[in-house]
């Protein structure tokens, strides 16, 4: 993620905070977003799609717009998305010529995007909020949520996350951000391991996947600000058995 030149962080709203990227994207720094399906989501995620014939969920919490979701749906499985920002979901939609309809709940502040040809929802509330029934979730993919939150949040999005998991069904993949360079400091904001334990452990068993350096990735889509080292560290959460 690269939403990080110095001037990206002369921002009014408090990092973090959804008022916070409704700004980015109204500014068009989008950074973080990419191109193409993203190097973990492919290694780990597209074999488990490919595997099964069976209709698997994939929730994608503070989803953007990201074309892993596309790649959900072309291996024929389900996705709901949630995000906070509305013209992210209808670019996502445009830029996909995925066909759409619009259900939208004043009471809850939320409004849900539908494909009409495909199995696709995407709700576009506050994640913090969202109340909406949802159908057990195979997996959940959280690239960008986790560390693009204030990280006084925290505590609050990992008991969203836990309640929106199926148990003994739901695998959890966060895609945490380590770097070094103290001069910098977010978002992406730093989620360690021992970060990721604190937060899941005392419930979920967490085993790290991979850590993969994006050093040279994100310094070529940074604006302004180069960073010595970065890398993306993937873990997998699953709840303990009770
Ligand atoms: C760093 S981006 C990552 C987007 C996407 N996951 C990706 O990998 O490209 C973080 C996203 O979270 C959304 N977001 C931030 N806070 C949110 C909140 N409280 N509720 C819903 N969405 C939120 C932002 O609008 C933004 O699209």
């Amino acid at each position: 993620m690269s939403d990080s030149s110095k001037d990206e962080q002369t921002s009014t709203c408090q990092d973090g905070t959804l008022d916070f990227w409704a700004q980015k994207w109204q500014q068009n720094k989008i950074g973080f977003h990419r191109t193409v399906v993203s190097h973990l989501f492919e290694k780990y995620m597209i074999p488990k799609l490919t595997a099964t014939k069976e209709q698997l969920c994939v929730l994608f919490t503070l989803c953007g717009k990201t074309l892993d979701m596309v790649a959900v749906l072309e291996a024929g499985h389900r996705v709901i998305g949630i995000e906070g920002c509305q013209s992210g979901v209808e670019a996502f939609f445009q830029e996909n010529n995925i066909k759409y309809e619009i259900e939208k709940d004043e009471t809850n502040k939320c409004q849900t995007y539908k494909g009409i040809e495909c199995p696709l929802t995407i709700y576009v509330t506050d994640f913090f909020t969202f109340n909406k029934s949802i159908p057990p979730i195979d997996y959940i993919w959280d690239r960008g949520g986790l560390v693009a939150i204030n990280p006084s949040t925290r505590e609050q999005y990992r008991d969203c996350l836990i309640r929106m998991m199926a148990p003994e069904r739901t695998q959890l993949f966060v895609v945490a951000i380590n770097y070094t360079d103290l001069t910098y400091t977010g978002p992406p904001f730093v989620v360690n391991d021992d970060n990721i334990q604190t937060l899941f452990g005392s419930t979920c068993s967490c085993e790290l996947v991979e850590a993969h350096d994006e050093t040279e990735e994100y310094n070529s889509r940074a604006v302004g600000h180069r960073i010595d080292f970065i890398e993306e560290r993937l873990h997998l959460i699953v709840q303990k058995q009770t």
